[in-house]
């Protein structure tokens, strides 16, 4: 590293509230599925901002609809109608289940709208009181005070509290658990289809089963917060899409503006409903220069093959670490879909994440030991076999 780049990261240290530990690289520019640093060194993003960056870094199309939009209009009062919110609200329900937006701005945002459309659609239509909420074991929705208090590690910080009241707490994957908490006050259920942050877990096909029919036996609302596995991560535009069941509501980010920082909540007409004017709002939700870019990003993923190519290289990517693993015994188990990929090892997980990036590959983790692969949707096949020759070329390396 060369001093200007240590300097960057020392006086930022400095200055910065240490929300996060520094990292010891200052990223200077992106291309494509690659990022560069202030020294020169390139290396394949298999982090992507964590499942952010969808269609790569400076994507031409991006850049084109930025320029246009931010000479034409970037912002005005949310209340305003614009054609572009129209588009990106057209494109959103025309695509999936649901048949209203909110526009955000943060996966946490989007969740927390989420949970205040699912209490106030319960507080209408079951009475005052009905306001308890289901989470899970291993959750992960985001880090403001109601995101906070259905994610499990954040209790860890009693120094936050108190938290939300009337949040419940089930184990994943376990329906018994789930039924063993409704009661008459259960207003919504809130899950990660995986569950990211926690560590790659998914749910199983029958588990979201069988919480989509307790929720319609005891008319509870179903909240799938699609943040890090909407939008075509998983393979499908939306994550729900995997299992063959349709949330009440949902919350995305992340992929949705692909690095320009853009999210919503969606829900079917009688929860979405529930919100009135004065109950819920942001100043820069559904702003026209992050709706015509989210909707460049989602008409991408949307357009003919792209999923069906980036499902080809996830694919090619499972292969590829299976290969590996049969070769070495460092690799203890690898699981995935689409591009969403984890993949646990003996190595250390800090000292694996170092290693790849020493190496040239960008890669991040999810739960306690899991490595996280999450390249730009956009990733084609050479791209792909760069980054297992990195991980191939590591797992030597390292004991
Ligand atoms: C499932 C899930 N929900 C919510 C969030 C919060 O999103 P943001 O960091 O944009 O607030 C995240 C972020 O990692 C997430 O993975």
């Amino acid at each position: 590293m060369t001093q200007d780049a240590q300097t960057i990261i020392d006086e930022s240290f400095k200055r910065l509230i240490k929300t996060y530990a520094p990292q010891p690289v200052v990223l200077d520019r992106g291309e494509g599925v690659y990022v560069y640093d202030t020294d020169g060194k390139k290396y394949i993003d298999f982090a992507a901002g964590i499942a952010v960056a969808a269609l790569g870094h400076a994507h031409p199309k991006m850049l084109d609809t930025i320029n246009k939009q931010a000479a034409r209009l970037m912002a005005c009062q949310a209340s305003y109608a614009t054609q572009e919110k129209l588009d990106c609200a057209k494109l959103l329900t025309d695509n999936s289940c649901f048949d209203l937006v909110y526009f955000a701005n943060s996966g946490t945002e989007s969740v927390e709208a989420a949970l205040k459309c699912a209490r106030k659609w319960a507080h209408d239509e079951k009475g005052e009181g009905c306001n308890e909420i289901i989470t899970f074991r291993n959750s992960f929705h985001g880090r403001t005070m109601g995101s906070a208090s259905i994610t499990e590690k954040f209790h860890s910080q009693p120094f936050f509290g108190p938290y939300l009241g009337g949040i419940k707490w089930a184990q994943f994957n376990d329906l018994e658990s789930v039924k063993a908490l409704i009661s008459d006050k259960t207003a919504a259920i809130i899950l990660e289809p995986v569950q990211g942050e926690g560590g790659l877990s998914p749910a199983t096909p029958e588990f979201i089963t069988g919480v989509r029919a307790l929720c319609d036996e005891q008319n509870i609302a179903l909240i799938f917060d699609e943040v890090q596995v909407g939008m075509g991560r998983l393979g499908t535009f939306m994550a729900y899409e995997q299992f063959g069941v349709e949330p009440d509501i949902g919350a995305w980010a992340k992929g949705m503006g692909s690095g320009f920082p853009v999210g919503c909540m969606m829900a079917k007409k009688k929860f979405g409903a529930a919100l009135v004017p004065g109950t819920h709002g942001t100043t820069y939700g559904g702003n026209p220069l992050a709706c015509a870019v989210a909707h460049t990003v989602m008409s991408e993923i949307l357009s003919d093959g792209f999923l069906t190519r980036a499902n080809e290289i996830g694919a090619f990517l499972m292969e590829g670490l299976k290969d590996l693993q049969r070769e070495s015994n460092k690799i203890i188990d690898i699981r995935g879909t689409g591009l969403m990929i984890g993949m646990d090892t003996t190595i250390e997980i800090a000292q694996l994440i170092g290693a790849l990036q020493q190496n040239g590959l960008m890669t991040t983790q999810a739960g306690a030991k899991t490595l996280r692969l999450t390249p730009p949707l956009t990733i084609t096949k050479d791209e792909a076999q760069e980054a297992l020759d990195i991980i191939a070329q590591t797992l030597k390396e390292e004991e």
